[in-house]
């Protein structure tokens, strides 16, 4: 398995929250058959986590992967962000100052959860239009879902991919989340399912239970594509159908 959503990065979120705690998080990882994670820092929220690139986030990915090997932790850590649609995402990801996952053409996007779906589709259809691929993290936990379940096919319509949270599905976030998971999952619009983990605690990356879900309420072949399959070809920029 792989994981393209993560707060693993110390100290710049509301994630992992030492070093310790990262090389925890990634222990668990780990030992529950993740083989990589891409680090999805949350970035783009004004006057909360703004986190713009630099070469400073290259420096910290590069710490926690020489502090895994170290340990004799077999995970891989590729950057990213969690990107927050306010204002020009699109020129920010332009200039560099945002950044896709591993550097691909797959962009890590997330809404405010009270936003308006048609807020969505503009920013949707925006990226698309200029060559980039955005990732609807977490759609199920989006007000505009739980209302209108067709919006999840209205997004893929116009070109997003549909990131699952691994405790959406297993109800840690309650039940509309849990219901618009299986929704998504029974009509096979899911592209992903990462562990949006924020500690080694609560909120963590083992993804297994999840797992076991979706082999045995969906099928084994649907489980490889959502957490291995689709995430590798995201940390390999190759184009997903
Ligand atoms: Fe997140």
């Amino acid at each position: 398995m792989y994981d393209i959503h993560c707060h693993i990065i110390p100290y710049v979120d509301d994630g992992s929250g030492s070093i310790v705690d990262s090389v925890e998080m990634s222990s668990l990882a780990a030992k529950t058959g993740i083989k990589a994670i891409i680090a999805t820092p949350h970035s783009n929220i004004p006057g909360v986590f703004e986190n713009y690139w630099t070469d400073l986030f290259d420096e910290k990915i590069q710490t926690l992967n020489t502090e895994f090997s170290k340990r004799g932790i077999d995970i891989k850590i590729y950057p990213g962000q969690e990107i927050f649609c306010h204002g020009d995402v699109l020129s920010k990801l332009r200039s560099g100052g945002l950044i896709t996952l591993n550097k691909s053409r797959y962009v890590l996007l997330e809404f405010d959860f009270k936003t308006q779906e048609a807020e969505a589709y503009s920013a949707v259809k925006e990226l698309t239009s200029f060559g980039y691929v955005p990732i609807v993290a977490h759609p199920e936990r989006y007000a505009f879902a739980f209302e209108n379940s067709a919006s999840i096919l209205k997004l893929k319509k116009y070109g997003a991919l549909i990131q699952l949270n691994a405790q959406s599905i297993i109800g840690a976030f309650g039940r509309y989340p849990k219901l618009v998971s299986e929704y998504i999952l029974e009509n096979e619009l899911a592209d992903f399912v990462a562990s949006d983990a924020h500690s080694q605690y609560t909120r963590t990356p083992d993804m297994s239970e999840a797992h076991e879900i979706v082999c045995g309420k969906y099928s084994y072949e649907y489980a490889d594509v959502l957490f291995s399959e689709n995430p590798f070809k995201v940390i390999k920029n190759i184009e997903i159908r």
